[in-house]
């Protein structure tokens, strides 16, 4: 029934059940978990739902549709999860697919880019580098935000091949990733960058070893505080947000369609938060085969 047929009274309760249903948040494997770490700081009574399509990432590394297929099923299983709104946090499958799941899916959606606009507004050399997938890189969403912001900023695009890999395994600053990243980050430094957007939700986690590198070289763009703040507009304006409550913040539930492990391991690492990780099995069309050996 729809609910402006329903009584006032009715129509209160329905919109209380509405606004207290979780908040679904989605990656190709655990870089999202820094969007998670976001939200959870600027909206804590919202419950969260994640997803990490671990068995399958990176997602940076397959074809246009297996990303829109994947992206798709896991955003139609978080609505029958009972999700209210949906994160995408992959710059990758927002990038690639958005507008189609835009299109399919009945519930508001936030998705993730990389921040060229920030990263133009506040380089001083006017050359910044941007880290993301070569699935990002190519985009034609990634080319339009060049377009419309970069102005006179030059950006200096490389593809961040291992690291998704790396941050999924939980590697956030061995020996062999430090000489990775140093191969991207030098070669930026040389040409005068003093800005880098992190255009990949994985790579937040590899600040730390991106400082030891860069030093206070390069300003980091990260745009997760800017993902939470418009999670928060699009909530407010369809009357979603959860009442506040005296509560302590419930914890996120962890889904994985990997055997969860490292998400759970970088969770309590990085984020303090001690969750069980359920596996589960989410069928979509490029998947159907392997799905169902899994199950
Ligand atoms: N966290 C995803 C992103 O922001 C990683 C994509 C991948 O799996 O390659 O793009």
């Amino acid at each position: 029934m729809p609910a402006e047929s329903l009584s006032p009274n009715l129509r209160t309760i329905a919109s209380d059940a509405a606004s207290r249903a979780p908040v679904g948040i989605f990656d190709s494997g655990l870089g999202g978990l820094s969007v998670l770490r976001a939200v959870r700081a600027q909206l804590p009574d919202e419950a969260l739902l994640y997803v990490a399509d671990s068995r399958y990432a990176p997602y940076g590394e397959r074809d246009d549709d297996f990303i829109a297929d994947r992206t798709l099923a896991i955003g139609q299983w978080l609505v029958a999860q009972g999700a209210k709104a949906l994160v995408v946090a992959c710059n990758t499958a927002t990038a690639q697919s958005i507008a189609l799941v835009r299109e399919k899916l009945s519930i508001p959606l936030v998705g993730v880019e990389p921040g060229v606009k920030p990263a133009a507004l506040q380089s001083k050399t006017r050359v910044a580098g941007v880290l993301a997938t070569q699935v990002t890189l190519r985009s034609v969403r990634f080319q339009g935000l060049l377009e419309r912001y970069a102005a006179d900023c030059r950006f200096l695009c490389q593809p961040g091949h291992g690291l998704v890999q790396a941050v999924e395994r939980c590697d956030v600053g061995s020996a062999e990733l430090r000489t990775l990243l140093r191969s991207y980050l030098e070669p930026m430094l040389d040409a005068g960058a003093d800005t880098l957007v992190l255009g990949c939700t994985h790579y937040p986690f590899l600040d730390a070893a991106i400082r030891d590198i860069v030093g206070d070289r390069l300003m980091l763009i990260d745009t997760s505080v800017a993902i939470a703040r418009q999670l928060e507009r699009v909530l407010d304006q369809h009357g979603l947000r959860a009442a506040p409550s005296e509560d302590a913040a419930v914890l996120p539930r962890f889904y994985s369609t990997a055997d969860g492990s490292h998400q759970q391991q970088l969770a309590a690492s990085l984020l303090r938060i001690e969750a069980t990780v359920e596996q589960v099995v989410i069928p979509s069309r490029r998947t159907a085969a392997s799905d169902s050996q899994a199950a």
